[in-house]
């Protein structure tokens, strides 16, 4: 195709603004999905994705419209995926900025704004959802007017329900989506978008063609790894695969199969070319994907670990950015300590490992990365809190911090400010976008991020205000491990790191909850929360003499039976530590504030 005739654009948004109705409506207007095969989310392959209603995976769609080639580039909308956000944004010209007119601007809305402009695209503003009693498109197309400086008759008003206004949306991309371009006759640079495991197939590879042309039988060099494949296929999506015989030139947006198995052989934001006369410099910005939470996940019965580790092993070949190692625990023996981008990331996985692969998993609290540097010099960085080195040798801790901004109504602004004020937040500033509502943004600790603050945010505001963070580097914090003891024997799964400050009140409630959590045994369980040595609370499970069978005068075996088994069935979802038994809630218990 002639790249004049191209236009490459995405939809950003912020969560359930409306992407990808936008994007089913699309495909249907544009012909390309009929209305009877016509089903929603259409783009989204992932059962679970269909089921969340959320987009992990970016897709790109080839549509036709109006003697031109659009190319659609589903970007996923959550914050843990914003590196696979930014290089589908680099595939693109333009992009559609969507916001539901029910809601205005939220704080996706702002990042990926920020993110497309530094991507230099051309902005489609558009509000979605105009269909709504609710809706106030003056009001927000003002509102979106102001904040990307153009005019509110600009805003583009669209219902991707109804249909109303995306053929206008089409167009207006086809006239204001500049073409892309590129040398055709440079050697090839493709940028990989994304990335997919197919079981049938081996991994697809999505490609960006910035210059030169990627043909089928071609030997193509990854450049990030070195390693050469062969195009066993290529062609484009519309909305199903369709293989060119002509392969993909400058401008296009494609996919292409080589036959490996694994995502990491193909990795989001690598530069696809020529084994042969290759480009020498690579497209900028590729990066390796940095896990930023870490928990440990043992399978309930330890029999079940070659499973959980094959599981692993599978998952891994559909997501790169999932990284996991052998652990042991005292109290939990054989597992896994598992990096993940975030906590929904780390949720998908967890959910995925039960569900697709039938495994019972006890999941440990989920923790940042620390770096702790020792009075020697010596440096050490520590993923699992039970790690953390005690004794006096330590000079320095370190902990990740995240830019954060907060976007709600400015009602909320006291409570807003109290909560991230309770968890060492700084504020970095406050702007108004309207009279009414207000961005605020702070720099947080990632670790107390990561500790119910989305919730608590939501319910100090009634769900009003929305957040996005990114990282930005780290800080020195006075950080100090905090032990659990059952039986006086500290477990190692329940250890934590917590600011010196909370540090007590930390123990104090983490023996409270688990002295509710665990049920009681035949036995008294004292538990107890330290630091080092030292001893900071104390609580006790007292004993109970519970026996089921005393009911049972004589000898009737079958009721027995049934009782014994009725019993077995309670224990399912505890894990024997030492001769206590602790149900799963209890690894999480720190998660939850009341
Ligand atoms: P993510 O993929 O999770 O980012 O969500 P999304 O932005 O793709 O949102 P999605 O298309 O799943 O829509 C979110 C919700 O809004 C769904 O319940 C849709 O049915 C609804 N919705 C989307 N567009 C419209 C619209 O134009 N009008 C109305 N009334 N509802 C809409």
């Amino acid at each position: 195709t002639d790249p004049a005739l191209i236009r490459n654009f995405c939809i950003i948004a912020h969560i359930d603004h409306g992407k990808s109705t936008l994007a089913d409506r699309m495909l249907q207007i544009t012909g390309v999905v009929d209305d009877r095969s016509m089903r929603a989310q259409y783009l989204d392959r992932m059962d679970i994705e269909r089921e969340r209603g959320i987009t992990i995976k970016s897709q790109a769609v080839r549509l036709p419209w109006d003697g031109h080639v659009l190319n659609m580039i589903d970007t996923p909308g959550h914050v843990d995926f914003t590196y696979e956000v930014s290089r589908s944004l680099q595939a693109c010209e333009g992009a559609v900025l969507l916001v539901d007119a029910a809601q205005g601007i939220e704080a996706q809305t702002l990042a990926n704004l920020y993110l497309a402009m530094s991507a230099d695209l051309h902005i489609i503003p558009v509000l979605n959802k105009i269909d709504l009693p609710a809706a106030q498109p003056e009001k927000f197309a003002e509102e979106l007017a102001g904040l990307i400086g153009c005019d509110p008759s600009d805003v583009l008003k669209v219902s991707g329900k109804t249909g109303v206004g995306v053929r206008e949306l089409l167009d207006h991309v086809v006239s204001s989506v500049p073409a892309p371009v590129g040398d055709a006759d440079a050697a090839a640079r493709a940028l990989i978008f994304d990335s997919v495991y197919d079981t049938y197939r081996g991994v697809v590879t999505y490609v960006r063609v910035m210059d030169g042309h990627l043909g089928k039988r071609e030997r193509i060099l990854m450049m990030s790894t070195n390693a050469t494949h062969e195009t066993l296929e290529i062609g484009v999506i519309s909305p199903e695969p369709k293989t060119s015989d002509l392969g993909l030139g400058v401008g296009e947006v494609g996919y292409l199969i080589t036959g490996v198995k694994d995502v990491r052989q193909s990795r989001v934001g690598d530069t696809v070319t020529s084994a042969v006369k290759g480009a020498q410099n690579a497209l900028a910005g590729y990066e390796h994907p940095k896990p930023m939470v870490f928990s440990g996940l043992y399978p309930i019965d330890g029999d079940e670990y070659p499973e959980l580790r094959e599981a692993l092993d599978k998952l891994q070949l559909n997501d790169a950015a999932l990284i996991y190692e052998p652990e042991t625990s005292a109290a939990l023996g054989f597992g896994f300590r598992v990096g993940f981008l975030g906590l929904l990331h780390m949720e998908i996985v967890r959910e995925r490992l039960e569900r697709e692969f039938g495994l019972s998993l006890i999941s440990t609290a989920p923790n940042v990365v620390y770096r702790v540097v020792m009075e020697d010099g010596a440096e050490l960085t520590v993923t699992n809190p039970s790690e953390f080195p005690t004794g006096g040798k330590i000079s320095q801790v370190f902990e990740p911090v995240t830019k954060s901004t907060i976007l709600a109504p400015s009602e909320f602004i006291g409570a807003i400010m109290e909560i991230c004020q309770g968890r060492r937040g700084q504020l970095l500033g406050m702007d108004y976008l309207s009279e009414d509502r207000v961005e605020i943004r702070y720099t947080l600790p990632l670790g107390e991020i990561i500790f119910d603050f989305f919730d608590q945010l939501k319910s100090r505001t009634r769900g009003y205000a929305s957040l996005d963070y990114e990282p930005a580097g780290e800080q020195e914090a006075d950080l100090v491990k905090v032990d659990i003891l059952l039986q006086g024997e500290a477990v190692d799964a329940f250890s934590a790191i917590v600011h010196k400050d909370k540090a007590y009140t930390y123990g104090v409630d983490m023996a409270k909850k688990l002295r509710e959590l665990i049920p009681r045994q035949q036995f008294e369980v004292p538990i107890q929360a330290a630091i080092g040595a030292r001893v900071i609370a104390r609580e006790n499970i007292r004993a109970i003499r519970k026996d089921v069978l005393a009911k049972c005068y004589g000898g009737d075996i079958s009721r027995k039976r049934k009782l014994l088994e009725k019993q077995k069935e309670g224990k399912k979802r505890m894990k024997m530590v030492g001769r206590v038994e602790v149900p799963q809630e209890a690894f999480v218990a720190a998660l939850s504030t009341d």
